[in-house]
Formats: structure tokens, C-alpha cells, sequence
């Protein structure tokens, strides 16, 4: 338990005091609605969505299904439009633009800083050990200042592909009095325990995941954050009314009950990731391929800006992350379909002649 912790210490003045838009559908889904200014022909077209209705603004069903799937109450569950929704709205609650600060451990996901730079937030970084790209945890501890709310870890770390040593993240937790948030967004792929229904033991901790790696559902944009009840809350004052389209929670709900297939499926990634694993390591111009728990790979190459140029020419498109620190010579690759896979081997080693 973290002691120094006080969540209403660390949220700013102006969302406590927020008095949140109340949306119609929040009162009433069913019965003669004239309340809304909805469209009452309907559709132009065929439908039985019930589209011309807005959807339910707390996304009862879905974050009851989610809450299921993960062990956690409905209450710790919050839906947005990606994970970059979550981070968004994190940004807004805690960080007192042009005043407070976050802390992030590159080389990572690059939204947390983006977002940071929207916000007018302060950004300070800690670098991974540059040995195995774990958390240094001292250093990280070290660097936190008075006005430093929010504390980034994405876990398996992209670009990397690593998971972090669960004492190094359950020591962050412990010792830092502001709100560490664990982006989960590869959790399926590794074989690590979601942080996700520790939300109720830890009040510091929030736990980002999504439906766009493991379900294969990036294009309906849905992302969950799993948090204690008060921050939950919080989230849902300060969100748009009806951030989560019909259409979207009707294709998640779908997605969670098909959670099998899910499994199978990233079985089958994993096994090619493998597969893949072995192949790059086999090639000359692969100095070293780095141990992966998502569902792609980084890998450190003689002259990667070069063989990215080349792959790109055969449109093959891959990802340079070259630029980040730690990570000098490296491309990061998605792991394909078995046959995507040896196309790009096999252009590779035409680029190895
Ligand atoms: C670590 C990490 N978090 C979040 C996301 C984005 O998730 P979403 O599609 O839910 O916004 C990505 C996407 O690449 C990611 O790598």
C-alpha cells in the first residue's frame, strides 16, 4: 500500500470542482424519446441499430463484459477511443498545464510524450539500462520531482518488446506517491500477468489495454483503462458524453465473446514471432534480434536505414527506430502472416547480395 498516496491531492482544482454535461440517454434508452433532438425517420438507410439514437454514454454492457473477462468491477473499468483516449484524459484530470511534470522511460511508446506537449506538461526521462532494457528503478525514484504526477510504463515495452521485472514495477508503485500508469497494450502476446485487477489493491495504479493488438480490432478504436473507482469517476465527468460509438461497442462486445479464437490466434503469433526470431538472426546484416513479448520485433541491424529505404522500395513497409535512444541501427517489424513473413525474408536476403 502506498502511504504518501492522496488522490485528491493530485487531481487539479478545476476537474474537482467540475460539474459534468449530463447527457439524455444517461436518463432514459427506452420509451417515447423526444428528449434528444435525434433524428425520429431515422437512418437513411436500412437499419436495425437503432442508429438514429445516441448510444449509452457509460457503455453499460461492454464494461460489464470487460470487467468479467478481467476479474474487476465494472467501477474500475473505463472505455475510450484507443488507449490514446485514457492517456488523453489522464493528462486533463492530474496535469496543471504549464506547472506539473510526468515521467517516462525511453526508448517507448511515443504518444505519452506527444500528448505531454499538447497538454503544456513537462516531460522527464529515464533512460532503460541500455544492457537488457529493464527499469531503473533507483534513477527513475531519483528524478521525481515536487510537481512530477504521472509516471509511464509501457509493459511489453514498445519499441523494445520486453516485459518489466514485476518487483521493479511493484517497487514504482509502492514508492511513488503520484499515478502510475502501466500501458498493457501487448500484455496477450507475453507470458507476464496483467496488472489490470491489482487496480483495487494498488490506489496509485492505472492499467491501459485495447482491443487494437491482440483482438486484431484496431479499426473500431476501442481502448480500456482499469483504475480505482475515484479515478474511473473522474474519467467518465471529464470524457465526451458518447465517446464510444454504437457501431464500436457493438463490434468489442463481439470481440470478447469470441476471446478463444483470440488465444488461438495469438498462439499462432507467437509461434511465428519465433519463427521469424530465428530467421532475421540468421542473416548477416542482423547483428542482433532482441527477445520479444509482443507481436513484433526489434532488431538491430548493420545499416538500418538503408535496408529500410530498400524494404520501402519494394514496398515492404516496416518501421526505422533508429532516432530513439538505446536503439541506434534498429527497425522494428510487425510479425506477419506466415507467408508476409518470408516475403520479407526473402527480400532481405536479395538485399544481402
Ligand atoms: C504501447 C502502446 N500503447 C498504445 C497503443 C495505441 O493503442 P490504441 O490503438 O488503443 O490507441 C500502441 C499502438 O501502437 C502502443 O504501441
Amino acid at each position: 500500500m502506498n502511504r504518501s498516496f492522496d488522490l485528491e491531492k493530485l487531481v487539479r482544482p478545476n476537474i474537482k470542482k467540475l460539474v459534468p454535461y449530463h447527457s439524455a440517454r444517461e436518463d432514459f434508452g427506452e420509451g417515447l424519446l423526444l428528449d434528444a433532438n435525434e433524428n425520429s425517420l431515422g437512418a437513411p438507410f436500412s437499419d436495425n441499430q437503432q442508429l438514429h439514437r445516441y448510444p449509452d454514454p457509460k457503455q453499460k454492457n461492454l464494461r460489464e463484459l470487460i470487467a468479467e473477462w478481467r476479474g474487476v468491477r465494472p467501477q474500475n473499468v473505463f472505455t475510450g477511443v484507443g488507449s490514446d483516449e485514457g492517456i488523453d484524459l489522464l493528462y486533463r484530470i492530474f496535469c496543471r498545464p504549464g506547472k506539473d511534470r510526468v515521467l517516462t522511460t525511453p526508448p517507448t511508446y511515443g504518444m505519452y510524450k506527444v500528448s505531454a506537449n499538447i497538454h503544456d506538461i513537462s516531460v522527464d526521462e529515464v533512460l532503460l539500462d541500455e544492457k537488457d532494457f529493464q527499469l531503473r528503478v533507483d534513477k527513475i525514484l531519483d528524478a521525481v520531482k515536487p510537481n512530477t504526477k504521472m509516471l509511464f510504463l509501457c509493459s511489453p515495452n514498445n519499441p523494445t518488446g520486453n516485459t518489466f521485472a514485476t518487483s521493479a514495477i511493484q517497487k514504482l508503485i509502492q514508492d511513488f506517491r503520484g499515478i502510475v500508469i502501466i500501458d498493457e497494450a501487448y500484455i496477450d502476446f507475453s507470458n507476464q500477468e496483467s496488472w489490470a485487477d491489482k487496480v483495487v489493491e494498488y490506489p496509485n495504479l492505472v492499467v491501459l489495454q485495447t482491443l487494437s493488438k491482440s483482438f486484431g480490432l484496431a479499426g473500431i478504436r476501442l481502448g480500456i483503462t482499469y483504475a480505482q473507482e475515484e479515478i474511473v469517476d473522474y474519467m467518465m465527468k471529464v470524457k465526451a458524453p458518447y465517446n464510444i460509438n454504437k457501431l464500436t461497442a457493438q463490434q468489442a462486445i463481439k470481440g470478447l465473446q469470441n476471446w478463444e479464437t483470440v488465444q488461438f490466434r495469438m498462439d499462432a503469433i507467437k509461434k511465428e514471432r519465433k519463427e521469424l526470431k530465428d530467421k532475421l538472426g540468421q542473416l548477416k546484416m542482423v547483428q542482433k534480434v532482441y527477445k520479444s513479448e509482443a507481436n513484433f520485433l526489434l532488431a538491430k541491424f548493420t545499416d538500418a536505414k538503408n535496408v529500410y529505404e530498400q524494404l520501402t522500395k519494394q514496398n515492404i513497409i516496416i518501421r526505422y527506430r533508429g532516432e530513439q535512444p538505446l536503439c541506434e541501427n534498429c527497425l522494428r517489424i510487425t510479425v506477419g502472416t506466415p507467408d508476409e513473413n518470408k516475403r520479407l525474408i526473402s527480400a532481405l536476403k536479395s538485399l544481402g547480395r
